[in-house]
């Protein structure tokens, strides 16, 4: 096992990359289960999450090929035949994108058995809203010893009109790829608007499916008889970016966010601003910088997208806990996302949880100390945090952080900060 060690007091100066969305990659990848022909992706981001949906797709019969050192980072998947219908625990229980095969195989080959994900740290993560919207296409759902058992009519999945009782980025992709494939027309009404799940729309437009209504909360789809390969750029990932930027800001450096988007991070943005770190677009990426040097205690609720994304909200509490004045993180998305809270009090924060409130007391320094991972985006709070600690930080169980980080210390290193990941004598336990 590894853990990061990172001695704070170095400002953040320079340019870091930013990679292909995690969030955008794994439903792409599970798109191509749609088609026989081949399908190709570039900026793929070589992550954990991504090996382990490659290895599901290829238990369905994917030809995968992938290298992740080439420019494009161009992964091609071809699944001319479909060899396998059943998603297997021992893969999906580590990776609850894994639902995510369920619409494809349901639509092209009108059945399917997905192993159900279990929870995770961050809340139990029903999967409720994937199974009604596959119903409400006509599919007949069972479940059977931990497994969902999903079965379309003789004639296919049929269009519908479905109404997500609550907001659901995997849900709204899910029922995206079936509804393709469906006969008849589908409304999905407060469908997520997450740019993901508009990266998964225009690729599968671009397969030839019909879709209106993208980036907005209601989207059309005429289901079509088949969907050909395409060629399709992974969308940068807007979470990443919002992390580097609380790197720049906690440190009171200045980084260069190459790729970065900033209309994908409109409200991150604004609370940064309001926090003292101003994001600025400049020709091929974002400006993060603190232009007074100040950091003011702001609050945030979690919402769905246009809204404060949950994804990086561990990362912008790690920035109040050296913030002047107080700060209310309101997580309206999870049940239980304040995991990095006991972590960062181990660090001498200030913070009182109660409930889905956490509240946040700035305090002159952060000291460093052996912490832990918990979760992918508390993992990297605890890295934020430790850039800005007094002495050294050593973060255990970074396995989580590589799920959705690529080459995380290299872009840390490459913008001064004193960061290196080793091996973990404790064997994740820290003490
Ligand atoms: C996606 O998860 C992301 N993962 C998450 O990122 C992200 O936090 C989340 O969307 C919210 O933006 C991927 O895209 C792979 P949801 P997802 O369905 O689709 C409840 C990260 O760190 N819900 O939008 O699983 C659910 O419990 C990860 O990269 C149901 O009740 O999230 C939650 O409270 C963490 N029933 C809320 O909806 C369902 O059937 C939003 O979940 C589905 C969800």
């Amino acid at each position: 096992m590894q853990r990061i060690r990172i001695t704070g007091g170095n400002k953040l100066i320079g340019n870091m990359p930013v990679s292909g969305a995690k969030n955008a990659a794994l439903p792409l990848l599970a798109a191509a289960l749609l088609t026989d022909e081949p399908q190709t992706f570039t900026n793929v981001p070589n992550l954990a999450d991504i090996r382990t949906l490659r290895a599901l797709l290829e238990g369905h019969g994917a030809q995968v090929d992938y290298d992740p050192a080439s420019e494009a980072k161009a992964m091609q998947i071809h699944t001319p035949v479909v060899t396998n219908h059943t998603a297997h625990y021992d893969l999906v229980r580590t990776m609850r994108a894994s639902i995510l095969v369920l619409g494809p195989l349901l639509a092209r080959e009108g059945h399917a058995k997905v192993s159900l994900p279990g929870g995770c740290a961050i809340g139990s993560r029903p999967v409720d809203l994937h199974l009604s919207v596959m119903e409400a296409l006509g599919a007949e759902i069972e479940l059977e010893e931990g497994y969902v058992v999903a079965k379309a009519p003789a004639g296919g999945l049929q269009g519908a009109t479905y109404i997500f009782r609550t907001v659901s980025v995997g849900a709204t992709e899910n029922a995206l790829m079936a509804a393709s494939l469906a006969r008849g027309t589908t409304v999905l009404k407060n469908a997520a608007r997450e740019p993901e799940v508009v990266d998964l729309a225009e690729c599968l437009v671009k397969m030839g499916a019909k879709i209106d209504g993208i980036g907005s909360d209601t989207m059309t789809i005429e289901g079509v008889d088949r969907l050909n390969g395409c060629e399709h750029q992974v969308v940068a990932d807007r979470i990443e970016a919002g992390t580097f930027a609380m790197a720049a800001g906690i440190t009171n450096g200045d980084v260069f966010l190459k790729n970065a988007r900033l209309e994908h991070l409109e409200a991150a943005a604004s609370a940064l601003a309001l926090a003292g770190v101003e994001l600025t677009a400049e020709e091929g990426g974002v400006r993060a910088n603190r232009p007074s040097g100040r950091l003011v205690g702001t609050d945030i609720t979690t919402e769905p997208y246009p809204g404060f994304p949950t994804d990086l909200q561990a990362q912008f509490m790690g920035l109040m806990c050296v913030a002047e004045g107080a700060s209310v993180i309101n997580e309206h998305i999870f049940e239980n996302r304040f995991m990095h809270v006991p972590e960062l009090l181990r660090m001498g924060a200030d913070i009182r949880v109660e409930g889905r409130s956490a509240f946040v007391k700035g305090v002159e320094q952060l000291k460093g100390a052996p912490v832990m991972a918990t979760d992918l985006r508390a993992s990297v709070t605890m890295v934020l945090a430790g850039l800005v600690a007094e002495g050294d930080t050593t973060v255990h169980r970074i396995y989580h952080l590589d799920r959705g980080y690529e080459q995380l210390e290299d872009k840390f290193k490459g913008v001064g900060a004193l960061i290196s990941r080793e091996d973990d004598p404790t064997n994740g336990n820290g003490n």
